[in-house]
């Protein structure tokens, strides 16, 4: 990978955010707090959705192919891989094949050991995520020994793309997941969780005012953040005042409006890329 950014001067410094679909808005929010002159593009595998059930053999080559489709297209400069299903599966493809640094969203089990008072966490993942070798690995280095509970919950990918079209998410809605965090063996003692799927801090209001006690739900989004501040630093680029036009690239065309929808706060321009 080169250090030198291939950043063109007649474009302002941006950063492609990759996903399945609405959990890149959950990264985004915290990317352009921290660097509100950050130029934002998506790229919105759509046409793959949900990446959480799909077996690791057909993710990695469309992760792969996608993402650097959508890195052409946009010209960005740092490839942010928003989403833990194709993070702890491609990371390393994804950065011997582009040319950009690549930021990979990594679930948040070190911060989480380090808070815990109980020794017990809960990880909330996709089942692709809980079931990865990479998440096994980030466990047995980073937990410290501490108890991790692992709860795999499809259904709240569905349900923050529900939210996001503005539909309301319901405490019956929720209950199957909540009770797979507390009322589980060792579920009593949990006091954080790791919201290790970009699409979960969406619901991250919902989860807390029907979880049956107050505990710390912890996500990577603001770590994710730093860690592209970081990349600017190395790369030399400053950023302007207010950022560029946002570019939503998408793998399906939106034809019902859904994703243009959901992406409304950043004003993108949008495109598909189906051919
Ligand atoms: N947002 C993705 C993640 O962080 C997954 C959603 C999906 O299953 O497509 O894991």
């Amino acid at each position: 990978m080169q250090t030198q950014s291939a950043h063109s001067n007649s474009l302002p410094p941006s950063a492609l955010i990759f996903d399945s679909g609405v959990g890149a808005i959950s990264i985004a929010r915290e990317i352009r707090h921290l660097l509100p002159g950050l130029t934002l593009h998506f790229g919105i595998d759509n046409g793959f959705y949900p990446y959480g059930t799909k077996s690791e053999a057909e993710l990695r080559p469309r992760i792969v192919e996608q993402a650097s489709a959508m890195m052409a297209r946009s010209q960005a400069d740092i490839l942010v891989v928003g989403c833990n299903t194709a993070s702890t599966l491609a990371l390393p493809q994804l950065r011997e094949t582009l040319d950009q640094p690549v930021v990979g969203v990594v679930p948040a089990v070190k911060p989480a050991a380090a808070a815990t008072r109980t020794r017990t966490i809960a990880l909330i993942a996709t089942e692709g995520t809980v079931n990865r070798n990479y998440t096994r690995d980030l466990i047995e280095q980073f937990a410290n020994g501490n108890r991790v509970i692992n709860v795999p919950a499809p259904e709240l990918v569905h349900l923050a793309e529900a939210k996001l079209r503005g539909e309301t998410v319901t405490e019956a809605d929720l209950e199957p997941v909540l009770h797979r965090i507390f009322h589980t063996a060792g579920g009593d003692r949990v006091d954080i969780a790791v919201l290790a799927c970009t699409h979960f801090p969406l619901l991250r209001d919902e989860l807390d005012r029907y979880a049956p006690r107050s505990i710390q739900w912890l996500d990577s989004g603001a770590a994710i953040a730093r860690r592209v501040q970081w990349w600017l630093g190395e790369l030399n680029l400053d950023l302007p005042a207010s950022p560029g036009q946002s570019l939503l690239l998408t793998s399906t065309a939106d034809s019902d409006g859904r994703i243009a929808g959901a992406f409304a706060e950043f004003a993108p321009r949008i495109e598909s890329l189906a051919s």
